[in-house]
């Protein structure tokens, strides 16, 4: 039985693992992966692989390519960041679970993206209670290629750092996290294409995201995005769609003012 990260520590009541993080160094421990981790990861890359072509961004597909991940077995972390830092100075870095906040952001801040190293066992292929390495590794690390979205993410770091014992900016950047980075979708000249980690990495959310006419989908928007709340027990009701990676970035002074302003309100209602 391989022991994981994700069993050494304690967690507390809301799921965050506790530890000292600045001073534990975890590590992927590639080689205690069994020839049954690597069949999962298997099924599916190859299922995925499929079904992303005319759905996904081209810079996830271009993305993916670059960072040489391949069907036949899991990704081994030290080859991944030695390209991924050579790209935009990004590494993947081992945490058991949802570490706290403030850690988190820390961590992003400094480019690096927190990544599990557990694989969902052969009887968990579509149903999942918490993000693994397939939707972490597979649904993230190829668009960590991107420079937009990598400078977006460590700005959004800043901007919750700055606000990190507010509850209403952090609710703000949660939301932002989660219609972008998570369950976004972007308008391509080719057509409405996926790039939220979250839908990547879920063959049947791929598929709702884009054709299914329950959700709506509207143009990225801070001020709408903001004050929409997300599910994370269901496919989104609503998705917002931006233009390109390029609009994410530059819609960070905006974020970054609503996010002050509302941290202002919640202040002075207090007062
Ligand atoms: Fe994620």
């Amino acid at each position: 039985m391989r022991e994981e990260p994700k069993d050494r520590f304690p967690r507390d009541n809301d799921g965050y693992y506790i530890y000292d993080i600045a001073n534990t160094h975890l590590s992927q421990d590639y080689e205690r992966y069994t020839p049954e981790d690597h069949k999962v990861w298997q099924i599916l890359y190859e299922r995925q692989m499929k079904n992303l072509p005319g759905k996904v961004t081209a810079d996830y597909l271009r993305g993916i390519e670059q960072i040489k991940f391949v069907a036949d077995h899991i990704p081994n972390f030290a080859e991944t960041n030695q390209i991924l830092t050579s790209l935009t100075g990004w590494r993947v870095y081992v945490v058991p679970g949802l570490i706290p906040t403030k850690a988190f952001f820390e961590l992003m801040r400094d480019r690096n993206f927190c990544a599990t190293t557990w694989l969902r066992t052969m009887s968990q292929l579509d149903y999942l209670e918490e993000p693994d390495m397939f939707h972490d590794v597979f649904g993230h690390v190829p668009l960590l290629t991107n420079q937009n979205l990598c400078d977006f993410l460590v700005k959004l770091s800043q901007i919750a750092l700055k606000h990190i014992d507010s509850p209403v900016a952090l609710e703000a950047i949660a939301r932002i996290y989660w219609f972008t980075v998570e369950f976004g979708l972007i308008q391509e000249p080719e057509g409405l294409r996926i790039y939220g980690a979250g839908i990547v990495s879920s063959s049947g959310e791929t598929e709702y995201s884009l054709f299914d006419s329950t959700p709506e989908r509207v143009p990225f928007d801070v001020k709408t995005l903001i004050n929409t709340p997300y599910r994370k027990d269901a496919y989104q009701a609503r998705y917002f769609v931006i233009s390109s990676f390029e609009q994410l970035y530059n819609s960070i002074g905006e974020i970054e003012r609503e996010i002050d302003a509302l941290v202002e309100q919640a202040l002075a209602i207090v007062m």
